[in-house]
Parts: C-alpha cells; sequence; structure tokens
C-alpha cells in the first residue's frame, strides 16, 4: 500500500477533502475511518500516513490523538495532517506535531483548509467561497505530500495537555449536553451516525453517553432540528442553520460508526 488516510467528520468538510487528496495522491491509496485504528481494526501497512479533521477549539479531535497512539508506523514513514477548520486553526498542527513527538512520532508536513464552520457560523457567501477553493487547496496539499515536503513546525504548547484534559475542558464547557426536545420523530438518524457510539435509543428517543467526540453530526443532520445544547443557544431550533457538505451523505458518514468496542 502506498497511502493510508484516516478521517474523522461531523458534517462532511473532511470527508471530502480526505476524498481528494486521495484522488490526487500519487500511488494506491486506502481512505479509513479514525475509528477504525480508534478501536484497532485495521491498520494496513503503507509509506504515506495522513490523517484530516476538523479542529475543535484550535484542537485536533480528542478520538484522532487517541487513535494516534495506537500507529504502528513503518521507518522512514512519512505523515502529514490536513485539518479542515473555520478560519481559526492556532497553532494546532504545531501542538499536533509535539504530541506525535511525545509519542515517538514525527508528523512531516501539515496545512489547515478553511472550510464553512459547523460551530461558529460562517455566512453563505464565505462559505460558498470557501467550497469553490476546496479543490485547489486540496490539490496543493496533494501535491506537496506526492513531493514529501516537510513542514518547519515550531511553538505551539511544548508541554502538551493530556487528551483526557483537552476532552474534559470541552465535557466542562458543557459542548457535550445534548437536550431532545418534543419535536423529535425517533427517527434514530443521530445513532446511527454517532462515530463514538454516545447515542442510545430508548422508545425511540435518543440517549446521551459520556464519549462524545464534538462531531456535532448529531445536531446537523437531524431531520427534526429536536437537539439543543443547553448552554449555547446558537445551537437550538432557532440558532443557526444546520451544515451539510454538499457532496457528502449521510451513508457516506456512518462508514465511521461501522467501527466501536463491541461490533
Ligand atoms: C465543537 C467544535 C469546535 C470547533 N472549533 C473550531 C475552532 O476552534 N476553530 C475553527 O476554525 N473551527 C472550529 N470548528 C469548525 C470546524 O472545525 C469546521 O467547520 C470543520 O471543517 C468541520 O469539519 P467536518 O465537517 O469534517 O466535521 C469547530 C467545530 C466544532 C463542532
Ligand atoms: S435524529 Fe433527531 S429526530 Fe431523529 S431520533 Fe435523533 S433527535 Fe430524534
Ligand atoms: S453525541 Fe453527537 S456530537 Fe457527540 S460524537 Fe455523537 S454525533 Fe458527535
Amino acid at each position: 500500500m502506498d497511502n493510508i488516510i484516516y478521517w474523522y467528520s461531523g458534517t462532511g468538510n473532511s470527508l471530502s477533502a480526505a476524498r481528494r487528496l486521495a484522488e490526487h495522491l500519487h500511488g494506491e491509496t486506502v481512505l479509513l475511518p479514525v475509528t477504525a485504528l480508534l478501536y484497532g481494526y485495521e491498520q494496513p501497512a503503507a509509506s504515506v500516513y495522513g490523517f484530516v479533521f476538523p479542529l475543535y477549539g484550535a484542537e485536533a479531535p480528542w478520538p484522532v490523538l487517541e487513535a494516534i497512539k495506537q500507529l504502528k508506523l513503518p521507518e522512514n514513514a512519512y505523515t502529514f495532517a490536513a485539518a479542515t477548520c473555520n478560519e481559526r486553526g492556532g497553532v494546532a498542527l504545531d501542538d499536533l506535531n509535539n504530541y506525535m513527538m511525545d509519542h515517538g512520532m514525527k508528523l512531516s508536513y501539515g496545512r489547515r483548509i478553511d472550510m464553512p464552520g459547523n460551530c461558529l457560523p460562517s455566512s453563505d457567501e464565505e462559505n460558498a467561497e470557501r467550497l469553490r477553493y476546496e479543490e485547489s487547496e486540496v490539490q496543493r496539499i496533494a501535491d506537496n505530500v506526492n513531493r514529501r515536503m516537510l513542514s518547519s513546525f515550531h511553538g505551539g504548547n511544548p508541554h502538551m495537555k493530556t487528551v483526557e484534559d483537552r476532552r474534559s475542558s470541552m465535557h466542562r464547557a458543557g459542548l457535550d449536553r445534548w437536550v431532545v426536545n418534543d419535536s423529535c420523530i425517533r427517527c434514530g438518524t443521530c445513532a446511527s451516525l454517532c462515530p463514538m457510539h454516545n447515542i442510545t435509543l430508548k422508545d425511540g428517543i435518543p440517549q446521551f453517553g459520556n464519549e462524545c467526540g464534538f462531531c456535532f453530526a448529531c445536531w446537523h443532520w437531524c431531520p427534526a432540528k429536536a437537539l439543543s445544547l443547553a448552554e449555547f443557544p446558537v445551537f437550538s431550533p432557532e440558532g443557526r442553520s444546520q451544515y451539510r457538505h454538499p457532496d457528502i451523505s449521510a451513508d457516506d458518514l456512518r462508514e465511521q460508526s461501522k467501527y466501536g468496542k463491541n461490533k
């Protein structure tokens, strides 16, 4: 195998970028959800290992960081990250390189891609423009990976917080405190999409556990806008509009939930 790309995505931006990257990379490429690595299912050997994921609070999602710990990289493997975000990426890729170094690896190359926001809203005009530029942004990353470009990472937080610290700070902020309202039609879409299997259905009504991966797929794909985050009025039925990448379907994203602890 030449290239493996692991992806994590709630509203399709990162999956779309990962698919486009696969089209432009030289050689044979396998696309796998990060959950396959996280739960120890599949890890074909390759020369190039890529990660495509959204940024949350200018950091890689905790399931991605946990999954990276499982990597068994051959000597001289080239690694890259493409982080999709809403223009506020901070030092996420420097931090990711620090994190990988803490685990005996190194990030060879990384770049952010500005995409429509699925947390703080971005305007329709911004979204249309970012989707227009997605292809050229991805092409640039693929070209750089094909010629094995090396990024010079410097800065970031030299003393990385643990994955658990990051996860619990998002939990304390209430970003996983989902509330179901009366308009729920008991369709189960949220449970079927959740990459972390954090939603179970009781009489068809979703119940949320403690394994949220903060992807917001449940909110953006709910056909009844039946979910809210108590502390964040923007995530209420009256709040921002839902967003889904135009080229990605719910079935495409369900690939992530095929893998899990009890599957
Ligand atoms: C909980 C949460 C936090 C986010 N924090 C940031 C952030 O700090 N900076 C930023 O630029 N985008 C942020 N975003 C926006 C996403 O990174 C962006 O929309 C991304 O492209 C979504 O990718 P996906 O469709 O693959 O899930 C956040 C999204 C969520 C759900
Ligand atoms: S997706 Fe929405 S309507 Fe369907 S079960 Fe979940 S909360 Fe209810
Ligand atoms: S509960 Fe919702 S936000 Fe949390 S991981 Fe599952 S789908 Fe994503």
